[in-house]
């Protein structure tokens, strides 16, 4: 090991969650304590930035919402997977989030009368996405981020990538990773962990994902023992760009948008007659590809299916005040003013509603591991979420586990000594990497990996695709030992964490196909053609994966229905 280090907590990802979990553990401290946050990427370029249309939450009671009728969108919006008491916390809690970053200088988009705006969403019965434009997500990582430095307790690890958690007598002891600038291969120990890094969507080809959100987090934790939960609900936002994946924000949705097919109609009246447009996303999905399959799509020259959100009715104040990125990112990409022409889309993978299984307050099953956000699967999406509620649930859950990461730390005595071993076998898996030779190329795995992920594991799924998928995930995972890592430098070798990465996606994959390929039943998100109709008999559960050294191990385990019985989905 090149270097040795220690802090009271470490946080792996600095987004949203890991952000704010960061204030609130300092804040509650009153700064004394020692924080290492460790990102994969420069702070401000975490994925959260680029969540763009809102951030659910119950702020007009006066006007008719409410914090029960925001559980029960979500909860039918999860189609009924979601765990009950996880959503009353979480509609209770975020209404405050949403007022603290207001005092702590959010610049919030507000309506006529000066009060804070919100817009519609998908499968929400109330106008409750809290918008700052299209922007929000980038807004709060500033704010965020301003308030943690009013501390002077943290110190920045950027672009480290981390390769192991380490555990020692069933408590988190330290992470193992590369400092890419030098090279150095460095321990970081802490008496606490959050894993807080984000998603998995880089395992599709066609996604909204920044192309560095490759599941690290999830695949280090499930490797140290921790489960995974519910990966095989994974979500198609009904809108990326044709052809790049970039996210056209549901807001243009909750603006008034509409959605056509090649025939100019919008079809969305008939699989979602009251709601049209703004149904859940799931259901969104799925219209729009069996639009495409029943060919009344377009096509791009070069093949590529696609429908058309056209947002030409709005007219121009109203996009250029609540969607000017929407029209910057299609003039510079497409040469499309949205003002004057529909904008190219499909359903694009986007977020997992799977991750590291904790309780209601984040904790893992491995005594100082808690983790938040999109990294972790605390049950509130279940098996599909509502648009606007993820940036909503890393705020929640990073104050919520920065609130118990706070209270734990005075008994979580001194950091656990490295376990030399481990260590030293985690260094030696980094060497084997750079050792590889071969006649494979990474990058052409990858590549398959992700065309098998969007071709078999897609809106729909049947068993002999989902089954064939999982072979080859298989055999690419064989197949990469003979991929050589051509770079042997040390500094910003981009080649080696591609390697690492490779395999992260890998290891999720293989947990994903193996949920979807035995979850005989639609639900959410995971629809099934050989398995229509979900079937809660025997299906209304929790999968959770363990690894193995051969394979992901399922078992399965119960979900908290105190409030709603779970009934037919209609919108
Ligand atoms: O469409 C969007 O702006 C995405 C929001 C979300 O995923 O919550």
């Amino acid at each position: 090991m090149d270097r040795e280090l220690k802090h009271d907590v470490v946080i792996l990802g600095a987004g949203l969650a890991g952000l704010r979990a960061a204030v609130e553990i300092s804040r509650r401290l009153g700064g004394q304590v020692d924080i290492g946050i460790v990102s994969k990427v420069q702070l401000m370029r975490a994925h959260s930035v680029c969540a763009e249309g809102g951030t659910a939450a119950v702020l007009r009671t006066d006007l008719g919402d409410s914090q029960e009728l925001h559980a029960w969108d979500t909860v039918k919006g999860s189609d009924f997977l979601a765990d009950q008491d996880v959503v009353r916390t979480f509609v209770e809690t975020i209404p405050k989030e949403i007022r603290q970053l207001d005092h702590w200088g959010i610049p919030w988009t507000r309506d006529a009368e000066g009060y804070i705006a919100q817009r519609p969403f998908g499968g929400h019965s109330y106008p409750r996405a809290t918008l700052a434009a299209d922007k929000t997500g980038f807004f709060e990582m500033q704010t965020l981020y301003d308030q943690l430095q009013r501390y002077r307790n943290f110190t920045r690890y950027d672009e480290f990538f981390v390769t192991d958690i380490l555990v020692h007598d069933g408590r988190f002891a330290g992470l193992v990773g590369l400092d890419t600038g030098s090279g150095e291969t460095v321990a970081i120990r802490g008496k606490a962990l959050l894993i807080a890094s984000g998603g998995g969507g880089c395992l599709y080809g066609f996604t909204t994902y920044s192309q560095t959100v490759t599941g690290d987090g999830m695949a280090m934790a499930y490797r140290a023992g921790l489960p995974l939960e519910d990966m095989e609900f994974l979500q198609f936002h009904p809108t990326g760009l044709v052809p790049n994946g970039i996210l056209m924000t549901e807001a243009c949705r909750g603006e008034g948008g509409y959605l056509r097919n090649n025939t100019g109609e919008r079809f969305m009246e008939k699989y979602a007659p009251k709601l049209v447009e703004l149904a859940p996303r799931d259901m969104v999905s799925r219209a729009e590809t069996e639009e495409i399959l029943a060919g009344r799509g377009f096509k791009t020259p070069d093949g590529q299916d696609y429908l058309e959100l056209d947002l030409t009715h709005l007219g121009a104040d109203r996009i250029n005040t609540r969607l000017p990125l929407i029209r910057e990112v299609t003039i510079k990409f497409l040469g499309i003013d949205p003002i004057t022409k529909p904008i190219p889309i499909r359903p694009v993978a986007h977020y997992s509603m799977g991750g590291i299984e904790t309780d209601i307050n984040g904790l893992t099953r491995i005594a100082g591991i808690w983790a938040a956000g999109e990294a972790a699967c605390v049950s509130l999406h279940g098996g599909n979420r509502l648009g606007s509620n993820s940036t909503a649930e890393c705020l929640v859950w990073g104050g919520i586990t920065g609130r118990e990461i706070a209270a734990a730390l005075p008994g979580l005595g001194t950091a656990a000594a490295l376990p030399a071993e481990k260590a030293r076998g985690a260094e030696d898996h980094v060497r084997q990497v750079l050792a590889r030779r071969g006649g494979e190329n990474l990058y052409e795995l990858r590549r398959q990996l992700r065309e098998t992920m969007d071709s078999c594991v897609g809106v729909f799924r049947n068993g002999n695709d989902l089954a064939r998928a999982l072979k080859l995930i298989q055999e690419l995972r064989v197949r990469s030992q003979q991929a050589p890592v051509a770079d042997q430098s040390r500094i910003y070798n981009s080649n080696l964490i591609h390697a690492l990465e490779l395999e992260n996606l890998v290891d999720l994959a293989e947990v994903t196909v193996a949920g979807a390929l035995k979850r005989q039943e639609s639900r959410g998100a995971h629809a099934r053609r050989d398995f229509a109709v979900r079937d809660d008999a025997n299906w209304l559960k929790h999968t959770l994966a363990f690894h193995t050294g051969t394979g992901p191990q399922l078992e399965y385990k119960s979900v908290t229905v105190d409030m709603w019985q779970p009934v037919e989905r209609k919108y």
